[in-house]
């Protein structure tokens, strides 16, 4: 078992339908080879009280919500699960895998709902109290080609956000790509359109630099 003082705090992101579950596992997998103890959770969720609230976000019957109560509720979510699991995971030396963190919030609520990034910044910053993650894969791919993979994989259930036009689609990545420039040291894209494998490869490259770097 590798040693290492603080976990790694990893985070996934990428538009609906990009393949993020397939590379999870991949991460995981090289994370077990090299003897890294890890946990992989997710947001919004992960503990109870942030699955609660998750599920007031993305009930399909909530039409109603407005977007900036929509923002709070992420943040706050975000806020409850960083507090309870991954802080004090971290703490411990545990490296965690976390599908989805600020930058999501960046992406849908600053950049596609138009409530503009820097002010979703400014209350994720509260939420996390300046925390980031050590590194970000973003799986980049076209919404029109993303959303075809979501339409054939009958296993997943179809969440409010999936609702909207592809025009928000749309501006989801060109967000992502925005904010992957304005962190160029953090964030690491990745052509989530090449095949399985392909991305599986690119994805075992970069971690395992990345763990390199990381131990002591
Ligand atoms: P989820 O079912 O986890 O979708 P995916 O498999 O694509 O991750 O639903 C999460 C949805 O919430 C997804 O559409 C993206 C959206 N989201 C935001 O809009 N802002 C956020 O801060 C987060 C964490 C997620």
């Amino acid at each position: 078992m590798n040693h290492q003082a603080k976990g790694l705090f990893i985070t996934l992101e990428g538009g609906d339908g990009s393949g993020k579950t397939t590379v999870m596992r991949e991460m995981e997998q090289v994370l077990r080879e090299q003897g890294v103890e890890f946990v992989t959770t997710r947001e919004p969720g992960g503990i109870e009280i942030a699955e609660k609230i998750r599920s007031i976000i993305l009930n399909p019957q909530h039409t109603a919500m407005d977007a900036r109560t929509e923002a709070l509720l992420y943040a706050a979510s975000r806020r409850q699960h960083l507090a309870e699991k991954v802080e004090p995971s971290l703490d411990k030396g545990i490296t965690v895998l976390c599908d989805r963190f600020l930058d999501s919030s960046l992406a849908y609520q600053g950049y596609a709902r138009g409530l503009g990034m820097d002010e979703v910044l400014e209350i994720n910053l509260f939420a996390t109290k300046g925390r980031f993650p050590d590194l970000t894969f973003y799986l980049d791919i076209t919404p029109e080609a993303g959303l075809a993979r979501i339409a054939s994989s009958q296993s997943r259930e179809v969440n409010r956000l999936d609702m909207e036009s592809l025009q928000f689609h749309q501006k989801v990545r060109e967000g992502y790509l925005l904010i992957a420039e304005m962190y160029p040291e953090r964030i690491r894209i990745v052509d989530a359109s090449l095949s399985k494998e392909q991305v599986a490869a690119e994805i075992r490259r970069q971690l395992s630099v990345t763990l390199k770097d990381f131990m002591i």
